[in-house]
């Protein structure tokens, strides 16, 4: 709705910078929704931007204002109609409106215009939803080539619950932009080409061997957990034997220089290793595959190349022994220049270098106009560094930028907090140790099951299994998502699992029971597309509360923000909660009013269901 009504009354406010001599920039349009409904659905604060270049006093441009948005009030034009498009009064030249758009404006101290949407232009929007869902979230403008960098795990350790949010965050982002139409990559940069690879590989390379001897299932003998076992054992032999750790850096060199029995054993662990991964990618119902991996290891070409293109722009400095960049902007605490090290003093090669390889590879081969990371905000420091870097090579300028319409790539990082404990401290198990995934989800879809059991302890069996799922996995995303991500946040399954206040399991319940108005009615939600009418007040704030859906997607779309989009949800809910107190459906007192209301109730639905779907979460329709 705002957006549809921004760009109504641009064309109006261009014309009215005309006639006061001022140029007009997009922020003048300034729509905002006042937190009290009485000072009406939006207000525009153009008048205050406008008075000081127009040199005259807020209160007078904001009558000037209203008086030019006149011939789009109710009580200028009277009827309602939804044809008979109208494009000029009073030779004042407005946009194709078929009907009033305002039913009030009101012009308040200092230079307010306060805007009354008309119920019948609110209607006219929810038809178009109605018949066009999908549009109705596409963006505008040309769509992006993204990159989405998420999960990123490493291999040979087990997923933790540190990975829980990269994984669920992106995950809500790539869903997000495409959605609205952009073009996105994922990208799973896999930690699968360093020391503690090498350590790994080291000491399983033996294990191989026997258990292929013995003809052994190397998948079900070597599960991630053992990989991991395997690698914790390693670093401590390293750490206590420096002939070890010798050995492990031997390996690493030669895997690194393309051994090719080395190579076939790490390509075997990668795949043991990533078993574990995907089926709690698949728990997660996270939509990555496969062909979305790219670790570190795929960079392994590049680096050489990428620390020769770095130092013939003449900033490559050697500093200790280490080939290090020193960029202005980044000082220790004392003040004292902090490198960017591109190649270690030994010349190998480290975390930075892999990204900037990374960087120059999603710019220049896949085209990538914007690139998103999503890593804890410990990796804060490390990505401001490489994208300044980048950016002051000269990577992030594209030769196309006009034809892209794009200046320069955008490079976000997208930092979170920590998930904690109920001691307010990082969730660990009792025994100190990090808390694994796949034991965390179980116990969630498990305490959901005595949920859906008490609730509907009549339904089957699989059914319950099934929404207890759902339910469970629902309940651990968006008690993540619903957060600031900034934030760390405390993880408790009571607090998730609660059928009361911003939780998964409320809005799941809420979207049940709209479908179970539609089953104990024996209607069929497609047979729905009345035009709702908007007559009791709580009917009116549901359809505007609809129509601030893509508004919300947009925002998280560009702040990369997936609580905003948590909470439209959940007011939404509560919108749909006070018009099914005061508005009857099945019951409703004539035929009109309960086709209109049952629109209503398919659009919440749609909009609840498709809205969780962007969170990644399912909406089982009965629980
Ligand atoms: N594997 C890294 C970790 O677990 C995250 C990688 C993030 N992506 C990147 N391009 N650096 O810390």
């Amino acid at each position: 709705m705002r957006n549809h009504l921004s760009h109504l009354l641009k064309p109006i406010i261009e014309a009215i910078c005309g006639e006061l001599g001022v140029s007009f920039v997009p922020g003048m349009l300034d729509l905002q929704r006042p937190p009290d409904p009485n000072l009406g659905d939006f207000a525009l604060n153009t008048a205050m931007r406008l008075a000081k270049p127009a040199k005259k006093s807020p209160l007078v441009v904001a009558n000037l204002i209203a008086e030019k948005l006149a011939p789009l009030n109710e009580s200028t034009r009277k009827t309602c109609k939804t044809d008979a498009p109208l494009s000029h009064l009073d030779g004042f030249a407005v946009p194709d409106i078929p009907t009033p758009v305002f039913k009030k404006i009101e012009v308040v101290a200092p230079g307010f215009v306060n805007l009354f949407v008309s119920e019948c232009e609110i209607e006219n929007q929810l038809v178009k939803t109605l018949s066009d869902p999908v549009a109705a979230l596409c963006r505008e403008g040309r769509p992006d080539t993204v990159v989405v960098d998420y999960s990123s795990v490493n291999i040979a350790k087990q997923m933790h619950v540190g990975h829980l949010r990269t994984t669920i965050i992106g995950d809500v982002i790539v869903r997000v932009l495409e959605a609205r139409g952009d073009k996105v990559i994922r990208q799973n940069h896999l930690g699968d080409w360093g020391l503690p690879i090498a350590m790994v590989l080291m000491h399983a390379q033996p294990i191989m061997r026997e258990l292929e001897a013995s003809g052994k299932d190397l998948v079900k003998e070597l599960p991630l957990e053992r990989l991991e076992e395997i690698y914790r054992e390693a670093t401590r032999i390293c750490a206590a034997d420096s002939a070890a750790a010798a050995e492990a850096h031997r390996i690493l060199v030669e895997l690194q220089n393309g051994n090719a029995g080395l190579l076939a054993d790490w390509r075997t662990i990668t795949r043991l290793a990533m078993v574990e991964v995907y089926r709690i990618y698949n728990m997660l119902d996270v939509t990555l595959t496969p062909e979305h991996e790219r670790g570190e290891s795929f960079y392994r070409d590049m680096l050489a190349d990428t620390v020769s293109a770095i130092d013939k722009t003449g900033k490559l400095v050697t500093s200790d022994g280490a080939g290090c960049v020193f960029l202005e902007q980044f000082r220790t605490k004392e003040g004292n220049p902090l490198p960017v090290i591109i190649q270690k003093a030994d010349g190998g090669y480290n975390y930075a270098t892999f990204d900037m390889a990374a960087i120059r590879f999603r710019i220049e081969t896949l085209r990538a106009n914007r690139l998103i990371y999503v890593t804890d905000a410990r990796q804060a420091l490390h990505f401001a560094q490489v994208f300044a870097l980048a950016d002051s090579i000269g990577w992030t300028r594209r030769d196309d930028a006009v034809s892209i319409n794009c200046e320069k790539v955008s490079l976000e990082h997208v930092p979170f907090g920590s998930v904690l404990g109920e001691d307010n401290k990082p969730l660990k198990t009792r025994t100190g140790e990090n808390v694994k995934l796949s034991e965390l989800l179980q116990e969630s879809i498990d305490r959901a099951f005595a949920v859906v059991n008490e609730k509907n302890g009549a339904l089957p069996e699989d059914q319950k299994r099934a929404i207890a799922h759902d339910v469970g996995i629902g309940a651990i995303k968006y008690a993540d998502l619903s957060q600031n991500r900034n934030n760390d946040y405390v993880f408790s399954f009571d607090r998730m699992l609660a059928l009361n206040g911003n939780t998964a399991p409320y809005l799941q319940y809420a979207h049940a029971r709209i479908c179970s108005i539609f089953r104990k009615g024996g209607i069929s939600e497609e047979s729905i597309n009345a035009r709702p009418m908007l007559v009791h007040p709580a009917e009116r704030a549901l359809g505007l509360k609809l129509l601030q859906f893509p508004e919300s997607v947009t925002m998280v779309a560009v702040e990369l923000r997936p609580h905003i989009l948590c909470n439209y949800l959940y007011e939404l809910s509560a919108a749909f909660s006070s018009f099914y107190d005061g508005c009857p459906v099945l019951v409703a007192t004539s035929e009109d009013e309960k086709q209109s209301r049952l629109a209503l109730c398919r659009l919440t639905r749609d909009t609840l269901a498709r809205g969780l779907d962007l969170l990644g979460i399912r909406t089982p329709r009965e629980m």
